[in-house]
């Protein structure tokens, strides 16, 4: 047990490591969804209902040269739910629960790429929600855990180790 007992300190400043490079990472962040052709893909992005009730709110594709391209936008102000549809995308906005919701269906390989909510305060004014959406195409049926549930799995490790 002694032997063994050595080689947690270097082990889980190894994991600490990871865990602190893992987390900082994440702050800024995209989460990884995998496209499966034909499928529908739902998002849900919470917002800050004191400020943003009552604001319009988009679901937008972020083009690898940066450009903004909306896809879908709501055009009411309603306080308990808003609906705008334009053709594959749907945009569900309810403010008394401060989600939205999006679905896009019918998923294409084309799709594959990066998306955002956003707060559309005007165009030149966004507020990125929660974290953007990267769609990737999966290879094979394994999907394997996505990065932030292996920092999730390390951190709680060195947490556990730590504190017995
Ligand atoms: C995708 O969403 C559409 C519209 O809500 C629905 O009619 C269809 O059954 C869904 N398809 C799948 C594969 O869930």
């Amino acid at each position: 047990q002694g032997a063994g007992q050595q080689r947690w300190p270097l082990l889980g400043l190894l994991l600490l490591l990871l865990c602190v490079s893992g987390l900082q990472a994440e702050g800024e962040s995209e989460e990884q969804k995998c496209l499966q052709e034909g499928r529908n893909l739902t998002v849900t992005c919470p917002y800050n209902i004191n400020k943003y009730a009552f604001s319009l709110k988009a679901w937008q594709r972020v083009r690898s040269n940066g450009l903004l391209e909306t896809l879908v936008i709501t055009e009411t102000r309603n306080a308990d739910l808003n609906v705008a549809q334009a053709g594959r995308y749907l945009l569900e906005d309810y403010p008394t629960e401060a989600i939205i919701r999006v679905t896009m269906t019918g998923l294409q390989r084309g799709d594959a790429g990066l998306y955002q909510c956003v707060i559309h305060l005007t165009s030149q004014n966004l507020v990125i929600l929660h974290h953007r959406i990267r769609l990737v195409q999966c290879s094979g049926l394994l999907e394997l855990p996505s990065v932030p549930a292996l920092i999730f799995v390390a951190c709680g490790f060195v947490l556990n180790k730590g504190l017995v």
